[in-house]
């Protein structure tokens, strides 16, 4: 049992490292009844420095062990993100005996007798199930001299073509390979220099196959796409989406260029990818991000570590007013840290009305359904004695849900934390959904199903003890709420 834990802001049922720096997921795979998390990691400070993977373990999603360091830098750099397969069929000739793990990971140093970064793509394969690994000794297995933003390989195994493929963040696209067996890649193609946002570089691609509306007989092809830091703009990094075509080869995107899908409209979800190799028979696309935001994660106000991971969460497709989106919600495993339920009768608030309950715990999972009546403004609110609060309405008028954390806790650490977050969201039967997960330094939104979410963190300096319903120009009913306290899992 980690000692760890119970420091202030610590994330009680999110993934954080025992101590110091973390970024990106990464090798997310599924293996011999374990799920592996990896992730970038400073092993000796709470700021970004030189990259190592470390390593975490977990048979049920949520609760983690952790392991040690699994890849440190080398001859040839720092250990960037990647990606781990199965490597069932022996391909790459690394597993005569039995079918191991292999990573694919960036790495970067910089070109010899100059400054400018150098972005290669390099490989290491476990045959203990990933407690050790062996970095392959022809390393880097990929380059390009041309490019500079050379990064983040996630690979998976194309069934119809029989191949590896290879989807690579490469400055304002991503391109992509292919391979019988991890080692020798091939060019394939690039794809979306002009499509989609471009505000930021191009970062952390994922490539997976996802039925549209539970039908398997209909399916699209995902492209994720994460997006750095622009200075200009409010939102800092965060995760765009393409829906399309792939043949193993191409992707052919099914929107028009100017479409851009955003995967969450809270400001920290970055980063994220998906697990390889979860079983047919589990079926489902599990992914987490990482929670934070590369305009100020670096000054975060936490002492001994620094960033958690979302939530897992369940990707699904479905069919909506702006043709195929994704959503996404909670993995099922999350009943794991369930605990005591309070379910309240159905409600009506008058105009300009409030009812304030006392939070029952402050790890809580909150769930409601509010039909909107005539109000202008409703939501949800949490709050503490100090005047914090942090504020989920909807706006009828502009068809608009925010989170509000313009006052939600300590936030003197960056400018650009205090913000409204917004997103365009049509009721559905004049009803909004709601499933909330509040953790010591996080809140998670999912609204009408994950069709929306909102990943935010918050730093109240004393946790919120208060919830709050509201109805704001005129009323609404409240058919449905329920909170339900939720238990640390690092106990
Ligand atoms: C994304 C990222 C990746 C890179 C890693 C370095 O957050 O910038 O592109 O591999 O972080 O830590």
């Amino acid at each position: 049992m980690p000692v760890a834990y119970t420091e202030k802001f610590r994330p009680q049922f999110h993934f954080s490292p025992e101590a110091n720096w973390m970024n990106d997921p990464n090798g997310m795979v599924y293996f011999n009844g374990e799920y592996h998390l990896f992730y970038q990691y400073h092993p000796c400070d709470t700021i970004w420095g030189p990259m190592h993977w470390g390593h975490a373990v977990s048979k049920d999603l949520i609760h983690w062990e952790h392991y040690p360091v699994a890849l440190s830098p080398d001859e040839n750099g720092m250990i960037f993100s990647g990606s781990a397969v199965v490597d069932w069929n022996n391909t790459t000739g690394f597993f005569p005996d039995e079918p191991g793990l292999v990573a694919i990971y960036t790495s970067a140093d910089t070109y010899p007798d100059s400054d400018r970064p150098r972005q290669r793509q390099s490989i290491a394969y476990s045959r203990d199930n990933g407690r050790t690994w062996v970095k392959y000794e022809g390393n880097p297995v990929l380059s390009d001299v041309d490019r500079t933003d050379y990064r983040d390989p996630k690979v998976f195994f194309h069934e119809e073509t029989g191949k590896w493929v290879m989807v690579l963040a490469t400055g304002q696209s991503v391109t992509i390979y292919t391979s019988p067996n991890l080692i020798d890649w091939a060019f394939e193609s690039e794809f979306g220099s002009k499509a989609g946002s471009h505000e930021g570089v191009w970062e952390c691609p994922d490539l997976f196959k996802l039925s549209v509306d539970g039908n398997a007989g209909k399916q699209k092809w995902v492209l994720l796409v994460s997006i750095g830091d622009n200075p200009e703009l409010e939102e800092g990094s965060r995760t765009q989406y393409f829906i399309g075509e792939f043949d193993g080869s191409v992707f052919v995107n099914d929107n028009s260029d100017d479409t851009v899908h955003w995967l969450d409209y809270g400001r920290d979800n970055y980063a994220g990818v998906s697990w390889s190799d979860i079983p047919d028979h589990d079926g489902r696309r599990i992914y987490i991000g990482w929670m934070s935001n590369w305009r100020y994660a670096n000054q975060l106000p936490t002492k001994e570590w620094r960033s958690a991971m979302t939530l897992p969460r369940e990707l699904s497709l479905y069919t909506g007013v702006n043709g195929v989106q994704l959503s996404q919600k909670p993995a099922a495993e999350i009943k794991e840290f369930r605990k005591k339920e309070h379910t309240y009768s159905e409600m009506t608030l008058l105009s300009n009305t409030e009812k304030v309950f006392t939070m029952p715990s402050p790890l809580l999972e909150v769930t409601a359904e509010i039909e909107k009546k005539d109000a202008g403004v409703f939501g949800i609110c949490i709050q503490n004695a100090n005047q914090e609060k942090t504020a989920i309405l909807y706006n009828a008028g502009k068809g608009m849900l925010s989170v509000d954390r313009t006052n939600a806790g300590e936030s003197s650490f960056s400018e650009s934390f205090p913000s409204i977050q917004t997103a365009i969201l049509e009721l559905e039967n004049n009803r909004l959904k709601l499933q909330i997960l509040i953790d010591a330094s996080s809140i998670e939104v999912f609204a009408n199903g994950g069709k929306t979410a909102f990943t935010s963190l918050l730093f109240p300096n004393h946790p919120y003890e208060e919830i709050v319903l509201f109805s704001n120009e005129g009323s609404t009913a409240v058919k449905s709420f329920k909170l339900t306290e939720l238990d640390s899992i690092w106990k």
